[in-house]
């Protein structure tokens, strides 16, 4: 059923695409415990891995590539995106109370362009709930499971420490990596955190967190990421790359949405506030890669997301200087096909 994905969108995109969203995410489940989702996708059951996986920050994966954060916010559906061949699939942004976002409409699609403005705000079930979803939602995922994690939006940026301190404790058994997110443009001031003084505290704070975090948990230290955006200038990227380097960060996910609209200028849904990803976003991620690349220890990887909707997209990030790549937008635009035709790259 090769063109199951064109059907299944053509219906979807019909739907206002919150609705999509979530009709989506729980059709994945049904089908996935019925066992049926990898023949309704067309692809038959997900690959095996890429020889024997790839090794960064110390943990395997099985390909290159992941879930970008934003699409399993609560972590209910682990497993179904296990199934469609993501090699990690990283959940959240999560905050440590359960919060509702922005009012509806947040999410629009600018189908012209293979790209989304959203402005949803971090609605999320908070840490608790997400980390009960997860105890149902990955049974039977092997890949690498990462905890995108961020603060509430009523917490004032001089306490943010604070509640990326308390969703990294208590995700810390749960996942195998944990990402900090400072860059969505849809929590006020949230970007503000993006600078050397307030990353380099940051860091550190997590860091002396996981050393004693480490202790009741066999000594495993679960890589700490940060995520930045796409809007940062190259001075700001290479001031970040120092700190980063300095710290002795473990990996680094580039990029976020954007707030620029020049690419898609004169687009109806142009005007809403909010980021946007997808196609628009491609060349300005890679650029971001590329100069962080420069300026970073070798020894540290990037994740690259941005725009991806093909292997040619993904092989520009990987070329640019990301050791895996994520995907998001892309997913919408072209399914479940697009999963399988990354996971193949070497
Ligand atoms: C609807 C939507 C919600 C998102 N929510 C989050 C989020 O909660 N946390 C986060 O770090 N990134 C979030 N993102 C950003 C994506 O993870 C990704 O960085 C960005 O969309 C660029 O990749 P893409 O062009 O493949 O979508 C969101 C993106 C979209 C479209």
């Amino acid at each position: 059923m090769p063109d199951f994905y064109k059907l299944a969108r053509k219906i979807l995109f019909r739907l206002d695409p919150e609705t999509a969203h979530h009709l989506t995410l729980s059709g994945m489940n049904v089908t996935r415990r019925l066992g049926l989702l990898p023949h309704l996708t067309g692809l038959g059951p997900a690959p095996n891995p890429v020889g024997s996986g790839i090794e960064v920050m110390g943990l395997r994966f099985p390909n290159r590539v992941g879930l970008a954060a934003g699409l399993d916010k609560a972590g209910t559906a682990v497993d179904a995106f296990g199934a469609l061949g993501f090699g990690h699939v990283e959940v959240g942004t999560v905050t440590p109370r359960p919060q509702p976002g922005n009012p509806k409409p947040r999410l629009f699609r600018l189908v012209e362009h293979e790209a989304v403005i959203n402005r949803m705000g971090f609605n999320n079930p908070g840490v608790d709930r997400l980390l009960e979803n997860l105890g149902r939602s990955r049974r039977r995922f092997r890949g690498v499971l990462g905890i995108n994690i961020g603060k509430n939006f009523d917490t004032p940026n001089e306490r943010a420490l604070e509640d990326y301190v308390a969703c990294f404790r208590a995700v810390y058994g749960a996942a195998d990596y944990i990402a900090a997110n400072l860059s969505s443009p849809n929590t006020k001031g949230l970007r503000d955190l993006q600078n050397v003084e307030t990353c380099r505290e940051l860091v550190a704070t997590l860091q002396r967190e996981r050393r004693d975090l480490a202790l009741s948990h066999d000594g495993r230290q679960a890589p700490i990421l940060i995520k930045i955006a796409p809007d940062l200038e190259a001075d700001q990227i290479r001031d970040l790359a120092a700190v980063f380097s300095e710290t002795k960060i473990d990996g680094v996910i580039a990029t976020n949405t954007t707030i620029d609209r020049a690419a898609v200028a004169g687009h109806r849904f142009a005007p809403e506030a909010g980021g946007l990803s997808g196609t628009p976003v491609r060349r300005r991620a890679t650029e971001v890669i590329r100069v962080l690349r420069e300026a970073l220890d070798p020894a540290i990887p990037i994740i690259g997301v941005g725009g991806i909707s093909s292997a040619d997209d993904a092989r520009e990030k990987l070329d640019a200087g990301a050791a895996l790549v994520q995907i998001y937008t892309g997913l919408i635009y072209r399914g479940p096909a697009l999963v399988r035709k990354l996971a193949a790259m070497k």
